[in-house]
């Protein structure tokens, strides 16, 4: 499913964030950025050791906050890591942390020049955060930045999983 934002695309697939061919992709890392399990696990194992060689400079990434480094062996050129909020119960900033990560990410994207980026479900996984509160607030957030941001041409969120994708649809109809 796409829809249009300002003169950008929003677009939502069912597949593997490390297949992606955007300029960059999104990882859903930790603190450390030293590597972890799900998205993180899949892009560093695709990506191989540069990007972790590369993270090891940074001196970790607070919750919110988005890094980009290397893309290393992947189609992407570069993966932007962001850290979610761990989900406790929805009154502790989660919903506006978990917005500053796709727009931190984004504002890393635009200050490189890059034209398009794909998500995961950031936070959706092992940080628990409720799909379709997740959905609403992470299409939100970058149905928002893109219409202040046309040198953004693309954004796709890749959905892992039906259940995940029908989710992202939903919370893109209610835009
Ligand atoms: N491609 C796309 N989406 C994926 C992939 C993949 N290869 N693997 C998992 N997902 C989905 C999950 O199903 C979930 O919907 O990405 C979403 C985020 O899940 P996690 O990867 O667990 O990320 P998150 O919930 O943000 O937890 C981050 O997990 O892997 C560790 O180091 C990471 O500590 C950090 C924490």
């Amino acid at each position: 499913m796409k829809i249009q934002a300002g003169r950008s695309v929003l677009e939502l697939v069912e597949g593997d964030i490390i297949r992606q061919d955007t300029e960059a992709i999104v990882n859903a890392a930790n603190q450390s950025l030293l590597g972890g399990g799900g998205v993180d696990g899949a892009i560093h194992r695709a990506g191989g050791p540069q990007i972790l060689a590369e993270c090891r400079q940074l001196g970790g990434c607070p919750t919110g906050e988005a890094r980009i480094t290397t893309g290393g062996n992947l189609k992407a050129r570069y993966v932007i890591h962001t850290v979610g909020p761990v989900y406790r119960d929805g009154l502790h900033r989660e919903p506006e942390l978990l917005a500053s990560c796709y727009r931190e990410s984004l504002k890393l994207a635009s200050a490189r020049g890059l034209k398009s980026v794909a998500f995961p479900s950031i936070s959706t996984g092992a940080y628990g955060y409720p799909l379709a509160d997740a959905a609403r607030i992470a299409l939100k957030t970058v149905k928002a930045y893109l219409q202040e941001h046309p040198e953004i041409e693309r954004v796709r969120f890749v959905l892992f999983g039906q259940a995940a994708y029908a989710a992202y649809e939903a919370a893109m109809k209610e835009l």
